[in-house]
C-alpha cells in the first residue's frame, strides 16, 4: 500500500518543490540555485533524501478524505525546512558527508553554506504561498504559524544538542526534550499541516500531531543508533563523528547512567577516531544498543496507537502505519 502511495505522490512532491526552488530572483544571481539543487540531490539521484516528511503531510491530509493535492504546498514547505536545517546542522556538527556526498559547507565553505541555508529556509515559507488557493486563507495562515512554531522548536532543540556537547553527561529527560525539539517538532508539524489541509477536527489534529511527535522521537533515537552501529556507506553519514564530538545520543546518555568501561573512558574526554570501534562495542556490552532498540520499538508502538485513536481507517492511515513500521528497520 505504502509503495503505491509513494509512487503516486512522489512525482507531485518533486514538481511542487521544483516550482518553489526555481524562484525568478535567482536568475540575476547565478550560483545560489545550483547549491540548493546540489543539496537537494536534484542533479544526482543518489544525493536525494528519503522525503518522509512531505509524504507524512500528504497522507495526513488524505486521511480525513480530501484530495491530498491540496496539501502539496505544505509538503514542499516541510521538505525545504528540513533541508535548511540539514545544511546548517552539517556546519554545526562539522559533518563532511550527507547522503553519501560532500556537505554544502565542505564544498563551498561555511559563509556560502550559511547563506544557502538561509535561502532554503526562506523558500520553505514561500512554498506556503500557494496554500491560500488550495485550502483558503484561514487554513493557510494557520499553516504558516504551525511551520514557524516548528522551526523555532527545532532551533531550540539544536541549541540544546550543540550546548550539550560541552557537558560530560546529561539526564535522560534532557535528552528527550532535546530531540522533541530538534526532530520530533517537525514530524509533528507535518501531521498537523496535513490535518489542517484535510479539514480534520481539533481532536483528530491533536492525535495525528501526537503520532508525528512520537514517531519523531523514535526516528531520532534510531538515527542515534545508526550513527554508532550503522554502516556509513548505507547511511551516507559518518559513524564516528557523534562519539568524537561528544554528542549526547541516546545510547551514550543511557550508558552514562552507571559506571563501567564506557563511562570511565568517556569521562576522561578527548575521544580519538581510533578508539571509536572499541567504544561502540563497550556501549553495546553495557546494554545501550538493546535499550535504544527497545525505546524505538516502544515509541513507534505508541505512535501507532495515537494514529488509530484519530479514528480514521483507510489506505492513507494504513500507509502511515506502514511508514512508521518501515522506519523501525531502516538502514539509512
Ligand atoms: C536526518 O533526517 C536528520 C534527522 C532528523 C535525524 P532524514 O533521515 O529524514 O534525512 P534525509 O532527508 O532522508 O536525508
Ligand atoms: C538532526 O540532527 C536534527 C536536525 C538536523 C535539525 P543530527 O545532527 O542528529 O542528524 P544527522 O545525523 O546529522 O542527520
Ligand atoms: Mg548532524
Ligand atoms: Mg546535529
Amino acid at each position: 500500500m505504502l509503495a503505491e502511495l509513494i509512487q503516486l505522490m512522489q512525482p507531485a512532491i518533486d514538481a511542487e518543490m521544483q516550482q518553489v526552488i526555481s524562484n525568478p530572483q535567482f536568475q540575476s544571481y547565478p550560483g545560489l540555485e545550483p547549491i540548493l539543487r546540489y543539496h537537494l540531490g536534484r542533479e544526482n539521484q543518489s544525493g536525494q533524501g528519503k522525503k518522509i516528511r512531505p509524504l507524512m503531510v500528504l497522507l495526513s491530509a488524505a486521511a480525513p478524505g480530501v484530495d491530498w493535492r491540496s496539501a502539496l504546498p505544505s509538503a514542499a514547505a516541510v521538505e525545504l525546512l528540513h533541508n535548511f536545517s540539514l545544511i546548517h546542522d552539517d556546519i554545526e556538527d562539522s559533518s563532511p558527508l550527507r547522503r553519501g556526498h560532500e556537505t554544502v559547507w565542505k564544498k563551498w565553505g561555511i559563509p556560502l553554506a550559511i547563506n544557502a541555508g538561509d535561502a532554503m529556509f526562506t523558500l520553505s515559507f514561500l512554498a506556503l504561498e500557494r496554500l491560500s488557493e488550495t485550502v483558503g486563507p484561514e487554513a493557510a495562515l494557520r499553516s504558516m504559524q504551525v511551520l514557524a512554531q516548528a522551526s523555532l522548536h527545532l532551533t531550540c532543540g539544536q541549541h540544546l544538542d550543540i550546548s550539550n556537547e560541552g557537558e560530560r553527561l546529561i539526564e535522560l529527560d534532557a535528552y528527550w526534550s532535546m530531540i522533541a525539539g530538534k526532530t520530533a517538532a517537525l514530524l509533528s508539524a507535518c501531521m498537523r499541516l496535513g490535518a489542517i489541509a484535510g479539514g480534520a477536527t481539533d481532536e483528530q489534529e491533536r492525535l495525528l500531531a501526537r503520532f508525528g511527535a512520537e514517531l519523531g522521537m523514535a526516528f531520532q533515537a534510531w538515527d542515534d543508533w545508526l550513527g554508532i552501529w550503522g554502516d556509513a556507506v548505507e547511511t551516507g553519514k559518518s559513524t564516528k563523528s557523534d562519539l568524537i564530538a561528544g554528542k549526547k545520543t541516546l545510547p551514550v546518555v543511557y550508558a552514562l547512567q552507571k559506571p563501567g568501561r564506557f563511562y570511565d573512558r568517556w569521562m576522561r574526554g578527548g575521544i580519538l577516531p581510533d578508539e571509536v570501534d572499541e567504544l561502540s562495542a563497550w556501549l553495546a556490552e553495557d546494554g545501550a544498543q538493546k535499550f535504544t532498540e527497545n525505546e524505538v520499538a516502544r515509541l513507534t508502538a505508541q505512535a501507532i496507537d495515537s494514529l488509530h485513536m484519530s479514528g480514521f481507517e483507510n489506505k492513507y492511515v494504513q500507509g502511515l502505519q506502514e511508514l512508521a513500521l518501515s522506519l523501525l528497520k531502516r538502514r539509512k
